[in-house]
C-alpha cells in the first residue's frame, strides 16, 4: 500500500529532536515515549530558556530606558508572530490571558452581551471552557444555545449539521478547529462561509487550541472573528493563552483602561517573557520551513512551509501508526484493539488517536502503558472534560494517543509492540 505523508529525513528529525527536552526520557523516570501531547506538548528548549531569560529584566516595558525599549520591542515581535505569522491576519488585536479558558469565557462574553441575536450555535465537540462559556453567557443575556451533534464515524461534526442550526438571529456560531477527543478537523472555512450567507453580521469564533500544533491556520481565509490558542500546546510553556480576534469584534464594548484605544483588550502590565517564549515557537517553525525553502520567504511564508512539513510528518506517523510494517503489526490489525473514528481519511485528521483494548479497563489500560514506559491518556465519562464529547460518540470511553512531530517512526513502532502486549495480557486475563 502507498505510504501516507512525508517523514522527516534521520539527519533533520534527530536535529529537531535535540530541540526539544525529554523527547524519549523523564529524568526522574527514566526511558519514556510521551504521547500525551494533547494535554500539554513536548517543550522547545529555547521558548523555556528565553522565558527564563527575560524574567531577569526587571524594567517595565513601558518606560523610556534602553532595557524598556528593548523588551518593548520584544513584546511587537511576539504581538506580530501571534497575529501575523501564526494565524495569518491582516488587521485585527491581541487579546492575551493566563489560559485559553479564560479567553473562551471573556471574548464569547463580550459577543454575547454587545450582538444583536438571540441564539449562539455550538458543538457538542466543544472543550467546557467554549461550551460552558457559550451556555453561562446565553443564560445570562436570554440567548437560547443551539448545540450540533456529532458524527460518531469521523468524530468530527458535519458542516451541515451546523449550519441547519443557523438562521438570521444567530449572533454568534463557535465551532472548534480540531477536537480534542478525536483529532478530527472540522471545517470552519465552510462552517463560517455558509453561516455569512444566512446572517452576514454573525460572528465566527474558533477554538484552535488543538489543531494550532499540527497544522497552518488562516484567519482571513476561514473568515474567523477569533481564534484562540495555548503556547503549552503548541511546543511552548504554560501560562499563557492568546486570541487573534478582528476588528471589528476588538471595538466591542469590554473591560480595558478608559483612556486606552477602543481595541486594546490587554490589562496591566506586560510580560516580555511569554511573548519571547512565543516567538521562539514561531522561529523553530521558520528555522524547519527554511531547510526546505528554495528561495527567500517572508516569515509567514516560512512559517507555512514549516507547518505544513510538521503536518506531512505527523501524516506519515499517523499512517505508520495504523498500518505498522510487515514485522510489526499496526493498530488497525492487532486483535482486540479497536480504533475509533477510523474513516481512513487521514487529510481531515489531527495525531490524536482513540482506541480501546478489550478486557482491559481504560483507567488500568493507561496504567499498563505507564508500566511500559508509555505516557498515553483515558476520556472517560466520569470526567468534566470528557463526558459530553463521549455521550456524543455513544462511547464509554477512549486511551486518547497524542504524539508531535518529533516522535519518529521507531517511537510509534516500539508503542505498537507494547500495545500488542497489553492486548495479549488483556485477552488472556478477560
Ligand atoms: C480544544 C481545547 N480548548 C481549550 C482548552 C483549554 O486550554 P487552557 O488549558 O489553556 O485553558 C483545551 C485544553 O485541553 C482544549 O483541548
Amino acid at each position: 500500500m502507498a505510504k501516507i505523508g512525508e517523514p522527516f529525513d534521520s539527519t533533520l528529525l534527530d536535529e529537531i529532536r535535540d530541540k526539544f527536552y525529554y523527547v524519549n526520557y523523564d529524568p526522574d523516570m527514566g526511558k519514556r515515549i510521551f504521547f500525551e501531547n494533547s494535554g500539554g506538548s513536548l517543550r522547545l528548549k529555547e521558548s523555556v530558556r528565553v522565558k527564563s531569560e527575560y524574567e531577569q529584566f526587571p524594567d517595565c516595558p513601558e518606560r523610556v530606558h534602553e532595557r524598556a525599549l528593548f523588551l518593548n520591542e520584544i513584546q511587537k515581535r511576539g504581538t506580530d508572530d501571534i497575529l501575523n505569522v501564526i494565524c495569518g491576519a491582516k488587521s485585527g488585536a491581541l487579546v492575551t490571558d493566563l489560559t485559553a479558558s479564560e479567553i473562551n469565557f471573556d471574548v464569547l462574553g463580550c459577543i454575547a452581551e454587545n450582538v444583536t441575536g438571540m441564539n449562539i450555535v455550538t458543538t457538542a465537540l466543544e472543550h467546557p471552557s467554549a461550551f460552558d462559556a457559550a451556555q453561562y453567557h446565553c443564560a445570562r443575556t436570554g440567548k437560547e444555545l443551539r448545540v450540533a451533534k456529532a458524527n460518531p464515524k469521523t468524530g468530527g461534526v458535519d458542516a451541515e449539521e451546523i449550519i441547519k442550526l443557523i438562521d438570521k438571529d444567530t449572533c454568534c456560531v463557535s465551532v472548534m478547529s480540531a477536537s480534542n477527543i478525536s483529532g478530527a478537523v472540522l471545517d470552519v472555512e465552510k462552517i463560517f462561509k455558509e453561516a455569512k450567507k444566512i446572517n452576514p453580521d454573525i460572528y465566527c469564533y474558533t477554538d484552535a487550541v488543538q489543531h494550532v500544533p499540527h497544522a497552518a491556520v488562516d484567519v482571513e481565509k476561514i473568515g474567523a472573528d477569533a481564534l484562540v490558542f495555548a503556547p503549552y500546546k503548541f511546543f511552548g510553556t504554560r501560562g499563557t493563552g492568546f486570541a487573534y480576534i478582528s476588528d471589528r469584534l476588538s471595538v466591542l464594548h469590554h473591560r480595558k483602561l478608559i483612556a486606552k484605544s477602543r481595541n486594546v483588550w490587554q490589562l496591566g502590565s506586560p510580560t516580555p517573557s511569554n511573548f519571547a517564549s512565543l516567538s521562539a515557537i514561531v522561529d523553530y517553525v521558520c528555522w524547519i520551513g527554511s531547510q526546505f525553502a528554495e528561495h527567500k520567504l517572508t516569515r509567514r511564508e516560512q512559517f507555512l512551509l514549516g507547518m505544513d512539513k510538521i503536518r506531512a510528518h505527523e501524516t506519515a506517523l499517523f499512517d505508520h501508526m495504523l498500518n505498522g510494517t510487515k514485522e510489526i503489526q499496526g493498530l488497525r490489525s492487532i486483535p482486540g484493539v479497536h480504533v475509533y473514528f477510523d474513516d481512513g481519511d487521514l487529510a481531515h485528521k489531527d495525531l490524536i488517536l482513540a482506541i480501546a483494548i478489550d478486557g482491559i479497563d481504560y483507567k488500568e489500560c493507561v496504567k499498563e502503558y505507564a508500566r511500559r514506559g508509555v505516557t498515553v491518556y483515558e476520556r472517560v465519562t466520569d470526567s468534566i472534560y470528557s463526558k459530553r464529547m463521549l455521550d456524543a460518540f455513544g462511547l464509554k470511553g477512549a486511551i486518547r494517543i497524542s504524539p508531535i512531530h518529533c516522535h519518529s517512526f521507531e517511537d510509534v513502532e516500539e508503542f505498537l509492540i507494547i500495545t500488542k502486549k497489553i492486548a495479549e495480557m488483556a485477552a488472556r486475563t478477560e
